[in-house]
């Protein structure tokens, strides 16, 4: 089943909850929560109290809260939100010196762990943590905003992922963030992906109508909810 993974960083946020609640009633299935610390990346967004915020949302709809940590230090705040609410706690490998700690600690709070790397950042990187992680997650951009284009050379290193993946066995999800459209979804799916994030291109415009573009972008069964 693909997965798609509604950012919500390009949701209005004065009105977050509705225009989330939107995106999951068109079929979206997880709520993508880009958490920015202002040094990690040169932006700054928000912290546990709206993975909280969403909460009840995530527990009407059983739509997974998929929290993206571009943040320095992650170990000082993953109980935090652990205790907010987030279904998935995805760090940066950029930020974690003692990264299998750092996955350990996150299942220890009872939360699925992911990992993610750079667009510049070997996949060597995470290899030796794949075994350990519910989750990895292959930028498609340099992280910190939204609107930015798909950098094309992410395809090749999706499709090295998901052997790396296959190669031991992982049924860990292969999230991809950054740039996806229905456009270029197909191509994301067929390299091995099987989440796909998007912001823009869900958020800007009309929610139902750009889900329903996922949908015909023919990846497949696209598990979509229905209200
Ligand atoms: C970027 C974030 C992405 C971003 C995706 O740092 O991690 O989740 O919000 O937005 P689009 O889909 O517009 O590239
Ligand atoms: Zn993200």
């Amino acid at each position: 089943m693909i997965k798609l993974a509604a950012s919500v960083l390009s949701a209005n946020f004065a009105r977050l909850e509705a225009h989330a609640r939107e995106a999951l009633a068109a079929g979206a299935d997880w709520l993508h929560l880009d958490v920015m610390d202002g040094h990690f990346v040169p932006n700054i967004t928000f912290g546990p109290a709206i993975v909280q915020a969403l909460k009840p949302l995530r527990d009407e709809t059983g739509a997974w809260l998929d929290v993206h940590l571009m943040i320095e230090q992650p170990d000082l705040y993953l109980a935090d939100f652990a205790k907010a609410g987030a279904d998935i706690l995805t760090v940066q490998v950029e930020a974690c010196p003692h990264l299998h700690r750092t996955v350990q600690h996150i299942k220890e709070l009872g939360v699925r762990a992911g990992v993610t790397l750079n667009p510049g950042t070997a996949l060597s990187a995470v290899e030796e943590i794949l075994p350990y992680v519910d989750l990895l997650l292959i930028m498609s951009v340099n992280p910190g905003f939204g609107g930015q284009s798909y950098i094309p050379t992410s395809t090749a290193k999706i499709a090295r992922a998901r052997k790396l993946l296959d190669a031991i066995g992982s049924s860990a999800w292969l999230e991809v963030d950054g740039g996806v459209k229905p456009g270029n979804a197909a191509e994301i799916v067929a390299a091995g992906a099987n989440v796909l994030v998007a912001g823009t291109a869900i958020f800007h415009g009309d929610v139902a109508a750009n889900v329903r573009a996922f949908r015909q972008a023919s990846i497949g069964n696209v598990s979509f909810r229905t209200e």
